[in-house]
């Protein structure tokens, strides 16, 4: 009898998305032998679909992102796009009763209702991608610390500032490090939101709304960027011993105090080993003390991996569900 199916639509097939898409493809027989339904990956939403046709045989392509998240056959919606309208798709696709699983840490740091759902636990939101990309810390928060008193949140969660800053460290200019972030699909498609902190801002938005179990939006964040003018303080910090990095930080007392701004770290301090893409994260807590996370946190591949994790997550969730459905 064939394996019942679970239907994903996918919006977005850049950098991230066609990762995703490639990495379900050479992994759907695992993950179903692994969890007994299959995952098909039915239909994506592109600007341009002529350009992604041939890469995405057997799915159907359309340039609706609207249409993907209000389609009743989708189970699952993978929002990979960057696009303004993304926060809009993915309430639609709540409200209708499918998983939503984002990579746009702008679509639910900056909309209310999306803060408070991710405040308040909702399941069919999925968001490890979007802060971070493979380092586990979302889900870590979400389930692991569950009981914890979350004390503080330290971070380097740029790739693009943290590779411009650590060329620049070794001997580049500020402009050579920031093609070389573009080269490797880690920008943003508008890189000033990287250069001014606002990318980062989001994230420890969205980490303070999980590890504080209340809304923290993107404007409740202060946050301070990077220009090329930040090249000789970062040589002058690397002679001394230290290193410069875009640090994300917050606390909270009656209220969440959040801050992105460029600190020079002691080379002992676990940030300061953010280099390249690497993303750090640090968290104090009041029964297991410090603890760090590092690793991956830009790039196709390393976010399409968290992106699979929270589908498959959703896909447990949905298993003991469905029985009957089979594969077109
Ligand atoms: N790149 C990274 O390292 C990274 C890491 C973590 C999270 N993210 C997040 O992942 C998301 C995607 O980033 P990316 O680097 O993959 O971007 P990208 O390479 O620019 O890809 C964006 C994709 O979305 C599609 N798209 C854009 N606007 C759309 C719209 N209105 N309707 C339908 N499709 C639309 C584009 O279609 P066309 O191809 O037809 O133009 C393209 O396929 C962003 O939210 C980003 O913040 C990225």
């Amino acid at each position: 009898m064939p394996a019942p199916v679970i239907r994903l639509g996918l919006i977005g097939h850049g950098t991230v998305g066609s990762a995703f898409a490639t990495a379900l493809r050479q992994r759907a027989d695992a993950i179903e032998r692994s969890l007994g339904v299959r995952l098909h990956l039915a239909r994506v939403a592109v600007r341009q679909p002529a350009k992604h046709r041939t890469r995405l045989h057997g799915v159907v392509v359309t340039d609706d992102a609207l249409q993907i998240a209000d389609e009743p056959s989708l189970d699952i919606i993978v929002e990979a796009s960057g696009a303004l309208g993304a926060s809009h798709w993915l309430q639609r696709g709540l409200d209708r009763g499918a998983t939503v699983v984002t990579a746009n840490k702008f679509a639910v740091a900056a909309e209310p209702a999306l803060l408070t759902a991710l405040a308040d636990g909702e399941p069919r939101l999925q968001i490890e991608a979007a802060v971070a990309a493979a380092v586990p810390i979302v889900r870590a928060l979400r389930e692991s610390l569950a009981g914890e008193e979350i004390l503080s949140i330290r971070g380097v969660l740029n790739g693009t500032t943290t590779c411009v800053l650590s060329h620049v460290e070794r001997g580049a200019t500020f402009a050579d490090g920031l093609a070389l972030a573009q080269q490797h699909g880690y920008a943003e498609e508008n890189a000033d939101l990287d250069l001014s902190g606002a990318d980062a801002a989001a994230k420890l938005a969205l980490l303070c709304t999980l590890a504080w179990r209340r809304p923290v939006s993107l404007r409740d964040v202060r946050s301070g960027g990077i220009t090329s003018a930040i090249e000789s303080h970062v040589r002058e910090a690397a002679r001394i011993g230290q290193r410069v990095r875009l640090v994300a930080s917050a606390h909270i007392d009656q209220t969440v105090h959040a801050a992105v701004r460029p600190t020079a770290l002691e080379a002992s301090d676990p940030l300061a080993t953010a280099s390249d893409a690497l993303n750090v994260v640090e968290l104090r807590t009041a029964l297991a003390g410090p603890l760090v996370w590092s690793g991956g946190g830009a790039g196709g591949t390393r976010t399409a991996s968290a992106l699979l994790g929270d589908v498959i997550a959703a896909a447990r969730a949905l298993a003991g569900t469905r029985t009957t459905r089979v594969a077109a």
